[in-house]
This record gives structure tokens, C-alpha cells and sequence, in this order.
């Protein structure tokens, strides 16, 4: 065979193995809205970076005629590409070749790229598009789904791991992306569940369609499993690409750091007039952290899940922080199970991969009630607590008005190894709200009083005075600082700048047992 025959030969092959499963179910996929596996990482990729592996890959099986077809790559892109000029491993399911099904070659080329991303330290990233395991494959499919489950498990709080459901992801399948930091879905054309609508139907005779069984709203709101719920592909997409500058490549990197035109001594005059003179009015805490960041930008995680607590990424002084903060526009920013796990996991992400948590607190409390404690609220509130009193980043909080009860300890308190604590002077650090303590240290006087009304307010008025500020705290030391709330940025910054250096250990251990 002449050089040329066999140049021609292998250019034949490449676009055999670019086209997938054929023109026809290329336009079946574009037909549902959807692109394909390599469209999609064209447009997550800078452009012309993408290195691709194992293109020639296929699978091995004879059962069930699958001897007579044998698509080269097997029904999964895989390979290594540049977001922002930082490298990334990848792997894109292609729903044209046996609906994207995972067979032994398909996870073992899924294996290749995850383990070269743990040993490069650089994130990986899995497009989901797939009828789960290959039926015809039976045993071996599970045994390669279980093989990424370990690397999943191997690799979490080594390089951070990123997953997009841009098309069905039922069964153990689901437990894949379970395992990864942040999750991405489509509305209407992608789907996550253990069994399907049938499969319900038939045990629990429910009537539910595969969008409200598993779409991406209610993975968004209701279960948490996602992060971001798109309106398109392309959205999750450029999510993805969005996310990355904020996180390190891997768990000995820092997070890259980018330059801003913000000021880092810019103040803010809007916030020492935004915390309402009434205690009870509601205020929008992201309005208080985008005042405060670099540029304003900040990208809120799980924005509609739990949203009585908002976390997120932003940007002090050019250096990504992890942002965690009670947010009083929803149920008064009480802390409550959902809430809890979205701080607690948001929280170990930050400490995992270096990036410093400040936290903002206006808590009024644990939120009482029969489901909540039914449900676990203990253990639940317990993963918060846990979850700041182990992260050795550095931490700093700054309580802009309520930090009472046990939630005060929780919310990063110096207590729990807090590095820098400030507190605004509309601050109120106590064990509970005026009202409900004076009606409990004051129960017989009030009763007795002829005039119950008049001496409740007086010693309301009393209280609130003595304890309801944060000076007694500050004369403890367990607030750092009370500064006006317009100093905030460029004490912020100052504080991550002589914190740059901090280094602190926990117990040398196997790994500590979070209550789960
Ligand atoms: C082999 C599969 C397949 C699978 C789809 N295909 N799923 N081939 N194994 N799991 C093939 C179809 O035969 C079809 O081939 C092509 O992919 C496209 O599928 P369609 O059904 O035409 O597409 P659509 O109508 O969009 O429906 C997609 C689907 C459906 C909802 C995913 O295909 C489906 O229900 N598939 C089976 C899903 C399933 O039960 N998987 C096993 C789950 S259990 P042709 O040649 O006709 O185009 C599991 C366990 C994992 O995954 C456990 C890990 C621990």
C-alpha cells in the first residue's frame, strides 16, 4: 500500500468516526434540540484545542448482532481541550451511536481521561447523553458503569469534576454525575432519575411526566442534585465555561487570580443606609455582595434551591472566594435542612480546592417545626457545622445584623476557627431576638406588672440596648471588628491578602465521619 493509500485510508476512518452513528441520527438528534457530541465540545473547547483520544476505539461484544455493528469510538468523544488557555479532560457522550449506551470500551475510555486528569491535576468534564448501560453488554456494562463510580469517588477533592445532562441519565447511571461537584441540566431534554415515570407508575401507581420526575426545574428546586438549570444547551455550555476561572485546576493549585479595574478601597455608600431600621424587614443579601465584589459580578450556585441561603463564586482584589450567605428575602435566611446541605457542601467544595469563604450572616435561627426536625434538621444542621469547624481556608464573616442562637456559633463563629470576624454596627449578637427572651427572663414580672404591654416594651427597649449590638462580642474579642458596612470591600481585601499566606491542619485521620 502506497503512502498515499494509506493516508487515504486513515482520513476514511477519521470520518467515519466523526460522523458517529450517521447522518440520519445526526439530524434525529438536531430534530430534539439537540447537538452532538462534538458540536457540543466545539463550543465548550477554545477554539482548534481539543486533542482527541481513542477515536479508533470499539467495542468488543458478538451478542445480539453487534459484531455487524461496530461505530470506531464506541458512542463517546473523549480527549483533553483548553478553556481560557488552562487544560481540561473531557468526555462527551454521543446519544447517535447506540443511543450514547456505556459498554465495557465506552467506560474504559471514560477511565483513560479521568485517570490522566487526576495525574495531570486538571479538571474533568462529562457531557451526559446516554440510555445508560449497553443492554446487550449486560454485566460487563455495570462492571464499567462501577469502575467510574470509583474514579468519580478517587478523584473528588483532587481535581474538581464537573458534569452537563444534555440528555437522558437514568439508573445507577445517575450516580456518575451524583458524585461530581456541580451539575448542569436542560430544561426539557435532559432527564435524571433512578426508575422512569413507567417504572413508577407501576409500584407506586403515581402518574408523573419524565420533566417533573426528573427535570432539570426539579433537580434545580426540589431534590438539589442540579446546580444550574438551563434553557439551553448552549447555556450550560458556556456555564460550564463560566465557572472554571473562578476554581483551581486541582487540590494544590490556587484558584487563578484575575486582574480587575475595581478599586480595592472602592466604598460603597449604599450600604450603611441598606439593613432596614426594622429588624423583621426583609432585604436582599446578593444585592449586599454584588455591592461588594469585584465588578459586581457574582455567580450564585444552586440559585433556586434552598434560596434562604445563597452561595456562589465572586471576586476580591482579582482572588475568587466562595461566598456564603444568609439570605433574609427568604424565610427570614433561617437555617433550615435544605439550606444546611447546600452551605455544608458549597463549604467542603471551597476548603477541597483553596478558595477562601467569606461568609455573610443575618440568621435568626434554626427553623422549628415537626417536618424539620422529623426530617433530621440534628443531623442536617449538624453537616454545616461540620463542614465550616473542618475547612482550614481562610474564613472570614462578616455579620451584617442577626447572629442568634446556635446558629450564631454555626455561621463561621471565631469559635469554629473563623480567621477574621467583623461585625456592622446594625449587628445583633445574641441567644435569641429581644422579644422571645424578654418574654422568657422576664415571664412572672410581665404577668404581674398592671400594665404587661408598657413593661414588655420597656424591657424590650432594655434588652435590645444591652444585648442586641455587637459590642459585648467585641469586648470579648469574638468579633475581630465593627466597621461601617461601606468599608466592607477594602477591609475584605485586606484581610484575604494577610490571609494569603494562612496554613492550618486538622488531625492527621483516615477522614472524619460527617453526619450524613
Ligand atoms: C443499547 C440502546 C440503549 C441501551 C438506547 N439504545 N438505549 N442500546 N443499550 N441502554 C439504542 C436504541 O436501541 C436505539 O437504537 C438508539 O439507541 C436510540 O434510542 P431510541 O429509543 O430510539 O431513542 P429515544 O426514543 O430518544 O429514547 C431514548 C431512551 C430509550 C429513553 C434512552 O432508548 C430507552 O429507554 N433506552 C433504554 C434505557 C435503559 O433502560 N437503559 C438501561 C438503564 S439501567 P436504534 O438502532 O434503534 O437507533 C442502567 C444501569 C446502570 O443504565 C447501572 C449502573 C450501576
Amino acid at each position: 500500500m502506497s503512502i498515499d493509500e494509506k493516508l487515504a485510508r486513515l482520513r476514511k476512518k477519521q470520518d467515519q468516526a466523526k460522523l458517529g452513528g450517521g447522518p440520519e441520527k445526526i439530524a434525529a438528534q438536531h430534530a430534539k434540540n439537540k447537538l452532538t457530541a462534538r458540536e457540543r465540545l466545539e463550543l465548550l473547547l477554545d477554539p482548534g484545542s481539543f486533542e482527541e483520544f481513542d477515536m479508533f476505539v470499539a467495542h468488543r461484544s458478538s451478542d445480539f448482532g453487534l459484531d455487524k455493528q461496530r461505530v470506531p469510538g464506541d458512542g463517546v468523544v473523549t480527549g483533553c481541550g483548553l478553556i481560557d488557555n488552562r487544560i481540561v479532560f473531557v468526555f462527551s457522550q454521543d446519544f447517535t451511536v447506540f443511543g450514547g449506551s456505556l459498554s465495557e470500551a465506552h467506560a474504559e475510555k471514560i477511565c483513560k481521561v479521568m485517570k490522566a486528569a487526576m495525574k495531570m491535576g486538571a479538571p474533568i468534564i462529562g457531557l451526559n447523553d446516554s440510555g445508560g448501560a449497553r443492554i446487550q453488554e449486560g454485566v460487563v456494562s455495570l462492571g464499567g458503569y462501577a469502575d467510574i463510580f470509583l474514579l468519580n469517588t478517587l478523584a473528588s477533592g483532587v481535581v474538581p469534576q464537573i458534569s452537563a445532562i444534555l440528555g437522558p441519565c437514568a439508573g445507577g447511571a445517575v450516580y456518575s454525575p451524583a458524585i461530581t461537584d456541580f451539575v448542569f441540566m436542560v430544561r426539557k431534554s435532559s432527564y435524571m432519575f433512578v426508575t422512569g415515570p413507567n417504572v413508577v407508575k407501576t409500584v407506586t401507581h403515581e402518574d408523573v411526566t419524565m420533566e417533573e420526575l426528573g427535570g432539570a426545574d426539579t433537580h434545580a428546586t426540589k431534590s438539589g442534585v442540579a446546580h444550574f438549570a438551563c434553557d439551553s444547551e448552549a447555556e450550560a455550555i458556556i456555564g460550564i465555561r463560566k465557572l472554571m476561572p473562578y476554581i483551581p485546576s486541582n487540590n494544590i493549585d490556587d484558584p487563578p487570580i484575575k486582574e480587575t479595574a475595581d478599586p480595592p478601597d472602592r466604598c460603597e455608600e449604599k450600604l450603611n443606609y441598606l439593613i432596614p431600621d426594622n429588624p423583621n424587614k426583609p432585604y436582599d443579601m446578593t444585592e449586599v455582595i454584588r455591592l461588594i465584589v469585584d465588578e459586581g459580578e457574582y455567580l450564585e450556585i444552586h440559585q433556586d434551591y434552598a434560596p434562604n441561603i445563597t452561595v456562589g463564586f465572586a471576586r476580591l482584589g482579582g482572588r475568587s472566594v466562595g461566598i456564603v450567605a444568609n439570605q433574609p428575602a427568604h424565610l427570614a435566611g433561617v437555617l433550615d435542612i435544605d439550606s444546611s446541605i447546600k452551605g455544608a457542601r458549597f463549604i467542603r467544595f471551597c476548603d477541597a480546592f483553596n478558595i477562601p469563604i467569606v461568609t455573610f450572616e443575618d440568621v435568626p435561627g434554626f427553623l422549628p417545626g415537626v417536618a424539620q426536625e422529623h426530617g433530621g434538621i440534628i443531623k442536617h444542621g449538624a453537616k454545616l457545622l461540620y463542614a465550616y469547624c473542618e475547612a482550614t481556608v481562610p474564613k472570614i464573616t462578616v455579620i451584617t445584623r442577626k447572629a442568634y442562637g446556635g446558629a450564631y456559633d454555626v455561621m463561621n463563629s471565631k469559635h469554629v476557627r473563623g480567621d477574621m470576624n467583623y461585625a456592622w454596627p446594625t449587628a445583633e449578637i445574641a441567644v435569641m431576638g429581644p422579644k422571645g427572651a424578654v418574654e422568657i427572663i422576664f415571664k412572672k414580672e410581665i404577668e404581674l406588672s398592671p400594665d404587661p404591654q408598657k413593661m414588655l416594651d420597656e424591657k424590650i427597649v432594655e434588652y435590645t440596648e444591652k444585648f442586641a449590638n455587637p459590642y459585648i462580642a467585641a469586648e470579648r474579642g469574638y468579633i475581630d471588628d465593627v466597621i461601617e458596612p461601606v468599608q466592607t470591600r477594602p477591609r475584605l481585601i485586606r484581610a484575604l491578602a494577610m490571609l494569603a499566606t494562612k496554613r492550618d491542619n486538622n488531625p492527621p485521620k483516615k477522614h472524619g465521619n460527617i453526619p450524613l
